[in-house]
């Protein structure tokens, strides 16, 4: 897998003046089935989350609330991207390196994944990753 895969994807916005509405529908708005969804908040200053790639999950990732970055990386190419609009977000297929920084105060990091929890699919070595990813880009 390659950071080109890596997409950000804009989502519905229905303007209304009571307030703004967005939303996101499986195999539509992002291309896979949801099977989870899980957040991650009151991340203390200078903190970083991820730092693994998932052997099958696909990820969409939104700010619901604040900024951070996510940094991508396929083994070759790595990027920075950040997230700081909730009627956005990053699509992130299987085999990505990530890690998310930057989270600023009450930010919120909302995440739908196209698997259920399973510690098997997690690659947390990165010279392992690096080892797998290589090789299956050069084959
Ligand atoms: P992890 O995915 O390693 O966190 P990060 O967002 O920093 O990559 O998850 C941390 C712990 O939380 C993990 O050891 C188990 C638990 N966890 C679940 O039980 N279910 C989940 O859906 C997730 C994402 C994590």
């Amino acid at each position: 897998m390659q950071i080109s895969n890596v997409q950000l994807i804009n989502l519905p916005k229905v303007f209304d003046e009571r307030g703004n509405l967005s939303f996101l529908e499986a195999n539509k708005h992002i291309p896979f089935e949801i099977k989870r969804s899980y957040w991650i908040y009151d991340v203390p200053g200078g903190e970083q989350r991820g730092g693994h790639a998932y052997i099958t999950t696909e990820e969409f990732i939104v700010a619901l609330s604040g900024s951070f970055d996510v940094l991508i990386d396929d083994g070759r190419n790595k990027q920075r991207i950040s997230l700081n609009r909730s009627y956005y977000g990053l699509y992130i297929p299987k085999g990505i390196w990530r890690s998310m920084e930057n989270f600023s105060t009450n930010s919120l990091a909302f995440i739908v994944a196209s698997t259920v929890y399973s510690e098997h699919d997690y690659q947390r070595d990165y010279s392992q990753f690096l080892m797998l990813n290589n090789a299956s880009q050069e084959s």
